[in-house]
């Protein structure tokens, strides 16, 4: 089971409640949390694109630094952990960004991949009169199957002369091409999503669901499945989970009621308003499914709350999961998350007993050889 973490990339992590922790995204925070996820053997961390916030008295996501510059950043002062940036693909022609890939593949000797998205919050670009209008939400994937065949054969030959209904290149050249095969993630729920991300990603990631029902999510890994045997691709489903963690279950529970207590209900407001907007692609996100969600203070995003050895057993459920190959974490508190995540959780899932081997190991000898 591959762990990867999501970057705290914007203000307040995944929380939009006033009794979580606040704070602003800088480099130096998200430094120090990638360089311990990678002491501690996490797979990869990806950073999302997020252009506009939701307001409120948290100002949730009103602070957000740019993805490509601060992974390349991250890139440059680590040296095993993949690196995923996320490409806003209406704003950022294919050609920049297979540049920027290219640049990233550079830097991190080989460890760059990308994370495409079509963009659902209008206002994210209709701030900038980029946005195509509300037709785009049916056409988005189609937009996004184009895009990623330019970048693909630019990554692949270095130039592109792709037409489509979209996009046109006229003997459009990038090189350098990148060193490393780059993986592509898409986070399809949607079924075009899905058909799009058997078709064309790596790796499709999915929201977790609920609380503390760690396999509630897995009937998208079938939905995903009846589209890959069609094209016959290999994608495999990395699932998104909030983990809150304490020594006992009580502990970990009160902290989570304590942030429900302190939702940024003006916050929610303008997520549920935005996540409504898209009236084409079905009800199979958690976006769109807001207004019903149970607890919406954490995006609607699978919670996983409990004791160490509590939240260990239900990750180790999910890699039990027929096609997941691994779960994106996020964490209440990112700095000691990650901590605890190594210190305490990972050392009892079964499913990580290969990774904690490694960075155990040097304590280890020291002892042995001190005795
Ligand atoms: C792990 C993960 C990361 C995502 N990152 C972004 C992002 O950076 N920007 C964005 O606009 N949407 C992001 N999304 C939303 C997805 O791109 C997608 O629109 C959403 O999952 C709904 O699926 P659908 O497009 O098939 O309807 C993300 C979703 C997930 C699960």
């Amino acid at each position: 089971m591959k762990i990867g973490v999501f970057c705290p990339i914007g203000n307040n992590g995944w929380l939009l409640s006033e009794n979580a922790p606040q704070y602003k995204p800088t480099f130096e925070l998200n430094k120090q949390i990638v360089q311990r996820a990678e002491y501690y053997g996490f797979d990869f961390a990806l950073s999302m694109i997020k252009l506009r916030g939701f307001g409120g008295k948290t100002e949730f996501w009103d602070y957000n630094l740019e993805t490509f510059t601060l992974m390349a950043g991250l890139a440059a002062v680590t040296s095993k952990i993949k690196i995923f940036a996320t490409a806003a693909t209406l704003v950022m022609p294919p050609a920049i960004v297979a540049r920027m890939a290219s640049t990233i593949d550079s830097i991190s000797n080989g460890r760059f991949g990308l994370n495409v998205v079509t963009g659902w919050q209008p206002p994210e670009y209709t701030q900038m009169g980029m946005w195509p209008g509300n037709d785009y939400f049916a056409k988005r994937y189609d937009y996004l199957s184009e895009y990623v065949e330019i970048l693909r054969e630019l990554w692949a030959t270095g130039k592109s002369d792709f037409k489509g209904e979209f996009f046109q290149m006229d003997d459009c050249q990038v090189k350098p091409t990148p060193q490393a095969d780059m993986k592509i993630i898409c986070a399809g729920q949607s079924e075009t999503g899905l058909a799009f991300s058997a078709q064309y990603a790596d790796y499709n990631f999915v929201f977790g669901k609920g609380l503390n029902t760690p396999t509630a999510y897995a009937e998208i890994n079938d939905r995903l499945k009846v589209h890959t045997d069609r094209t016959g691709r290999e994608v495999q489903t990395y699932v998104l989970f909030m983990v809150i963690a304490a020594e006992t279950d009580q502990e970990a529970m009160d902290k989570w009621k304590n942030y429900n207590a302190g939702a940024d209900v003006e916050a929610i407001n303008w997520l549920m308003n935005q996540g409504g907007k898209d009236q084409t692609s079905g009800t199979d996100t958690n976006i769109r499914q807001m207004a019903s969600s149970v607890s919406p203070v954490n995006i609607n995003m699978g919670t996983i709350v409990g004791a160490y050895d509590n939240v260990a057993k239900m990750l180790d459920e999910i890699a039990e999961i027929d096609g997941t190959e691994g779960i994106l974490l996020t964490f209440d508190d990112f700095v000691q998350g990650v901590e605890d995540f190594g210190q305490r959780i990972q050392p009892l899932m079964k499913s990580r007993e290969a990774v904690v081997a490694s960075y155990q190991e040097p304590s280890q000898t020291i002892l042995e050889k001190s005795a």
